[in-house]
């Protein structure tokens, strides 16, 4: 496997998830940048969302990982950001199709929602499923140029 530096990040709803992932992707081999939080105290997961997505727009990481309790609130947080692609999945096949026509770069997950071994096989899924391009690069273009109508 290449050397890849792949980003976690929780609030504390997400935090023992985000804690196995952490140590999942270090068993694959991945480098892993942990944005937080460092505990089961309560903190607000726009923060947690927005410190991953920075990471992941000024290049210091290739793709994150992000978690809240449903997964909910970190990916409505996530997407505000132009050029993250943040896809709530709770299962494989949308993990999968999150990376095959979305291009997601950033893998959401509900740590109050799914398992760890489920989110562990997904997880796999989505860093090992490429994107297809072609028609669905159009569509992606068309969600960029149709975020910026109206400014
Ligand atoms: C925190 O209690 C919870 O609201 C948060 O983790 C997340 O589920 C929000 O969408």
């Amino acid at each position: 496997m290449a050397f890849e530096l792949i980003g976690v990040a929780s609030d504390h709803g997400g935090f023992c998830l985000k804690e196995a992932v952490k140590e999942h992707l270090e068993s694959l081999g991945y480098t892993v940048m942990d944005y937080g939080t460092n505990s089961t105290n309560s903190v607000d997961y726009p923060d947690y969302a927005a410190a991953i997505c920075k990471g992941i727009l000024d290049g210091h990481i290739s793709r994150g990982v992000l978690m809240c309790g449903t997964g909910i609130g970190a990916s409505i947080a996530a997407n505000r950001f132009r050029g993250i692609r943040a896809a709530l999945c709770h299962d494989a096949y949308t993990a999968e199709m999150s990376r095959r026509h979305n291009d997601a770069n950033l893998l959401v997950m509900g740590g109050r929602v799914i398992g760890e071994e489920v989110a562990k096989h997904l997880l796999e899924v989505w860093l090992n499923t490429p994107f297809e391009g072609g028609r669905h690069q159009r569509r992606l273009t068309l969600i960029e140029w149709n975020s910026r109508k109206g400014e």
